[in-house]
């Protein structure tokens, strides 16, 4: 018998550790000879730690399991899928789930995740395969014919950023990867990290073969140990299996890889200061040109991608560009990990084609707030995405359409907020964040922030609000204009989204949206 209790950063949090601790008391305690896999999760935060068992009809679900739950399972036949309040049957039926297109995320939640076996037999390092077959230039036509763009945020498309490190002179060229997941109510780097972490390895090794690059380096935040854990756990067997190394699967490339460690700065997942931070320096934007893809890493030409970019890349080579590239919303091509969080009801990882309008996801998929009060705001794309009010829920999720209404995908986070939410409060705490994050490098950025908090605290205070309301609007044309990095040029999205939008909670007059 085998049972799979997740060992994801979010079900520990909720108690996963404790539940397959009271598992293992209990097996033993009966004199039952059961199998354990700590699995990554399925995605349904609502209903972890959701524990599964493989019975002859496939896997049942139950949960959210708490270790107290354990005994009165067990007595119920949870071991053979039986019947239990908990219970919640096929996972992958689940509606939440299964309304999903699962490319990226296909494995997280169902294999063990540093099991190369089980990798292996649900079509891990077909991609590779393919790669190595293709040979460099071919494997990255084909990521730029699936239409795959950057998914940090910044939804650059991912093949000409690999064309241009290809084709800059053989030399020591480095893959990086950006993992310092900084965005407010984002987790999906995380989550596979810890969940199918052979996936990132692979594609990695995949960007190395496409551009000439035979190092690579995993820049993790320091918040995260589980995926740190679970990254060099991997590293460590797919090394010793002969798929990182010399003469990677018995090709005639090489590429190895490790993981670096943050240490807790925001403005690190920019990318040029997350370099110099792997370089050993303090984490300070530096001025762009030279791009990395020209000079990054050591100054050598450097692809940087974020966790999600590269892990698309396996399922691209392994089921072809058209596969992925079929799928999707005008040039945004292919799925996004949408991550639902905030006050929500079913919070958690939704893999779907781009296309879906907010209105879906927050109401058909996500449930509404978890309060039951009415939705008032969602902010997309982390602390320096913009507020969107309800008259804007219709927007379809695609980088086109977000950049026509002034706002952003980012890396794929939606934070709800219901009615009670303060506006003029969160215009200020993004005010603050930059001001707490900037990495002082420019003025608008590093002054413009602390000014525009002081303001807004007038605002608040109700003193002389409209011309501090002015003032709070120069600020933030200086800082989108005049900051090096997106750090102090986005902060303004946040802040006048909410000033724009919801004008009552500055103590302006209710503007009607026809
Ligand atoms: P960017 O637009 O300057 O660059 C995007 C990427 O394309 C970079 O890697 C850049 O080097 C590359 N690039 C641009 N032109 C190129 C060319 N001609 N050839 C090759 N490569 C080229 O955006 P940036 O500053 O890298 O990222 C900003 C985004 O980061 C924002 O949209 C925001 O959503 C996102 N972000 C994500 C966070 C997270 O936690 N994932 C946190 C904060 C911001
Ligand atoms: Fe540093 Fe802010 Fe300037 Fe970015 S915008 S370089 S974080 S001071």
């Amino acid at each position: 018998a085998r049972i799979y209790v997740p060992g994801d950063a979010a079900a520990v949090a909720l108690g996963a550790d404790r539940v397959a601790k009271a598992f293992e008391e209990a097996f033993r305690a009966r004199g039952l000879d059961v199998q354990i896999t700590r699995n990554g999760s399925r995605g349904m935060h609502w209903l972890e730690p959701m524990v599964e068992v493989v019975t002859s009809a496939g896997r049942i679900a139950y949960g959210p399991v708490k270790a107290r739950d354990v005994p009165g399972l067990l007595d119920a036949g949870f071991l053979d899928g039986k019947g239990h309040e908990l219970r919640l049957g096929d996972p992958e039926e689940i509606p939440f789930f299964k309304r999903q297109q699962r490319f990226t995320f296909a494995r997280c939640g169902l294999i063990d995740p540093i099991s190369l076996d089980e990798y292996r037999a649900n079509g891990g390092y077909k991609g590779l395969e393919r790669a190595i077959a293709l040979g460099g230039p071919a494997t990255v036509e084909e990521v730029f014919e699936s239409g795959l763009r950057g998914r940090g945020g910044a939804g650059f498309p991912t093949g000409i950023k690999w064309r241009t490190v290809g084709q800059t002179p053989p030399q020591q060229k480095y893959i990086v990867c950006n993992a310092d997941e900084g965005d407010s109510g984002t987790f999906a780097d995380r989550m596979i990290m810890e969940g199918d972490p052979f996936t990132l390895i692979e594609g990695m090794t995949i960007a190395g073969i496409g551009v000439g690059a035979t190092k690579g380096y995993v820049y993790c935040r320091s918040e995260y140990p589980h995926a740190i854990k679970a990254m060099n756990a991997a590293i460590k067997v797919a090394r010793k299996a002969g798929y990182l190394g010399q003469r990677v699967a018995g090709s005639d490339y090489d590429f190895d890889m490790e993981v670096r460690e943050g240490a807790g700065a925001y403005v690190c997942g920019e990318e040029t200061s997350l370099l110099e931070s792997i370089e050993g320096k303090r984490g300070l934007v530096r001025a762009k040109p030279p791009l990395p893809a020209h000079k990054g890493l050591f100054g050598r030409p450097t692809v940087i991608n974020n966790v999600v970019s590269l892990c698309s890349v396996p399922f691209i080579l392994a089921n072809g560009a058209k596969t992925y590239a079929d799928v999707g919303f005008g040039r945004s091509r292919g799925t996004m990990p949408i991550q639902l969080a905030g006050n929500v009801k079913h919070g958690g990882l939704f893999e779907i084609a781009f296309g879906i309008t907010l209105g879906e996801l927050l109401e058909d998929v996500a449930g509404g707030t978890f309060t039951g009060k009415p939705i008032r705001a969602v902010q997309v794309g982390g602390p320096l995405g913009a507020y969107l009010p309800r008259h804007q829920f219709d927007t379809p999720f695609d980088y086109e359409a977000f950049t026509k209404i002034d706002a952003l995908i980012g890396h794929g986070g939606v934070v709800i907020f219901d009615e009670d939410v303060d506006m003029a409060r969160m215009a200020r705490f993004a005010m603050e964040f930059c001001a707490v994050e900037s990495c002082g490098k420019c003025t608008p950025c590093r002054i413009g922030s602390t000014r525009g908090v002081e303001t807004l605290d007038k605002v608040i205070a109700g003193q002389d609000r409209e011309r501090n309301l002015q003032v709070v609007e120069d600020l933030c044309h200086t800082m989108k204009l005049g900051s090096l990095c997106a750090l102090g040029g986005f902060t303004p999205y946040p802040v006048m989204s909410a000033i724009t939008h919801f004008p009552e909670d500055f103590g302006r007059g209710h503007l009607s949206v026809a």
